[in-house]
């Protein structure tokens, strides 16, 4: 249940990120990720059903594009060494203290947007979210 006060947080987050377009809707496959760069920045963008959801792309065991990756009951596995990360959370599913950046995303008219922080900085220096 969404309520007044987690429609006001949402905003009150948003506020401090810029959005970027990606893409239409139909650009994007059900469970497949996509990379893209914005401000220098390389995003994995993944469509789960109707939910789109953003992490970094770049894996920080060795590197790998997690956008490659496999998605899997909430999480996507690293197409290198099958580490695990949280679409929502971007934390590492095993040791879920480390992790990677999120990115808030929104669909507008039928067209996919990612928040990339306005100071370019990582909004919560790459600590996911618990
Ligand atoms: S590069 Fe991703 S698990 Fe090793």
């Amino acid at each position: 249940m969404v309520t007044d006060a987690d429609s006001d947080r949402a905003e009150m987050s948003y506020s401090n990120y810029e959005f970027h377009r990606v893409g239409s809707v139909a650009e994007f496959t059900d469970g497949r990720g996509r990379a893209v760069c914005i401000d220098g920045r390389v995003i994995a963008i993944f469509r789960v059903g109707e939910r789109f959801l953003a992490i970094d792309d770049r894996c920080p065991h060795a590197g790998a594009s997690l956008a490659a990756g496999y998605v899997h009951e909430g999480t996507v596995v690293c197409p290198r060494h099958a580490w695990r990360f949280d679409l929502e959370t971007g934390a590492w599913a095993d040791y879920p203290k480390l992790g990677v950046e999120t990115y808030p995303v929104r669909v507008d008219d039928d067209q996919v947007l990612v928040g990339v922080p306005r100071d370019g900085k990582d909004a919560e220096q790459s600590a996911p979210k618990s």
